[in-house]
């Protein structure tokens, strides 16, 4: 069973991901409503499929909160209402759509030079001298990431203020402070948006000034795009960047190509663990039964380790052309910055196979939540891949 509330700060998340999905394929509901589906063809199926979506019902946590929380999570939830990801039908069509049209043009050759540079002074360290990769590697790459989108003047602010959505959203549990400081760098992200429109730093934030004066999106859409962009590149692009120092051993870096390298660190490390979908109809999943609204919590994270779909999964090898993983989600919510994480992560792997090292980490502590992986450090040292 798989402890969704659990602390994974001091435990091997890897392992109890594939020991759930092994053990048992369906969980019930807990306290945030909905059972777990866990195997990688329902959570497939269930991403594909027109029989659940991804638009949120009723919020059923409301009815424990006081009349001032329940007003600042509906505050909130109403805001995240206009991401794509937590949108659906007409609506996400169009957003969507305009998503796509922001990310064009932001996977770029200097892109690429840029995070290659940066890989290759760091990949000169010497041999054992000890770094910590988040903060020397992954971190100032996803910065550069978001760099491209926002503006180098203003990334690591944003950052920040999306750091403070992102662990509201990633919170086991309901937590109202969480929830105020969520709408407070929410408010910051407006204004910051607001004053950058009228002077754009990058073609991304010209094309948001777009959605802004748009009546038919407005302030709040392009608020809540610019928010979804920042939160869904920094920490998941982040988060791969650590796996490659954390899982990442020499006989594999050198035996396999770097676009299946790519892939199986995607897969095994699963930024995002879990998709939420609610039902349209009457649906079936395992020995549950979802009525229209019914919740249904996708774990991409366990699917990504159903040794049905990836025998051995917690090896990093090449698994040919059959079964994809669901790191970037599947069907029409499916992630429209992969290419953007893909170069990235590329970047990294053929460095490392160039310089002929891998990292080998000593001391790895992780965000103790479960819904996404998050490092806190990975300190370890550079070791020559012979
Ligand atoms: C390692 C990096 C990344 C991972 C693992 C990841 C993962 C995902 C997943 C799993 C979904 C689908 C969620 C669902 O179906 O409920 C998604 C959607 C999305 N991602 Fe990413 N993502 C990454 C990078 C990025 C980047 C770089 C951007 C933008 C700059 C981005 C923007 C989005 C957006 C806007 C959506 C919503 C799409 C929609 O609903 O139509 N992501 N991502």
């Amino acid at each position: 069973m798989l402890d969704v509330f659990g602390d994974y700060s001091a435990r091997d998340p890897f392992t109890a991901l594939a020991d759930a999905v092994r053990a048992c394929p369906y969980q019930a509901a807990a306290e945030n409503g909905g059972p777990y589906a866990l195997r990688a063809a329902d959570v497939r199926k269930l991403l594909t499929t027109g029989d659940v979506w991804a638009q949120r019902s009723a919020d059923r946590r409301l009815a424990g909160l006081s009349e001032r929380d329940a007003a600042r999570r509906t505050e909130l939830k109403r805001f995240l209402s206009h991401w794509p990801v937590f949108s659906d039908g007409e609506y996400h069509r169009r957003a969507r759509r305009t998503v796509v049209r922001l990310l064009r043009g932001t996977v770029t050759p200097e892109l690429a030079a840029t995070c290659t540079e940066l890989f290759e002074a760091r990949l000169a360290t010497p041999p054992g001298e000890r770094f910590d990769w988040l903060e020397e590697v992954a971190r100032p790459t996803g910065r550069e990431v978001i760099a491209t989108l926002v503006g180098r003047a203003d990334a690591a602010r944003l950052i920040g203020l999306s750091e403070a959505v992102m662990d509201e959203l990633a919170a086991a549990h309901l937590d109202m402070t969480l929830i105020d400081r969520a709408l407070e760098a929410v408010a910051e992200l407006r204004s910051w948006l607001e004053t950058a429109r009228t002077d754009p730093p990058t073609p991304v934030v010209a094309k948001l000034a777009k959605v802004w004066d748009d009546p038919s999106f407005g302030p709040e859409a392009a608020t809540a795009y610019l928010t979804q962009m920042i939160t869904g590149a920094y920490d998941p692009t982040t988060t791969a960047l650590c796996v490659v120092g954390d899982r990442l051993g020499a006989q594999a870096l050198l035996q396999l190509p770097v676009a299946v390298l790519r892939e199986e660190v995607f897969r095994l490390g699963t930024p995002f663990r879990f998709a939420t979908r609610y039902a349209r109809r009457p649906v079936s999943v395992g020995p549950y039964r979802l009525e229209p609204d019914d919740r249904i919590n996708l774990c991409l994270g366990t699917a990504n380790l159903d040794p049905e779909a990836f025998p051995d999964p917690l090896e990093i090898r090449d698994r040919g052309k059959g079964i994809r993983p669901l790191s970037f989600g599947a069907g029409k919510h499916y992630c429209p910055g992969a290419l953007l994480a893909r170069t990235v992560l590329e970047a990294l792997l053929t460095s490392l196979q160039k310089a002929r090292v891998v990292f080998e980490a000593e001391h790895v502590e992780r965000e103790p939540e479960l819904p996404m992986l998050r490092y806190r450090k990975l300190l370890g040292s550079l070791v020559p891949a012979a």
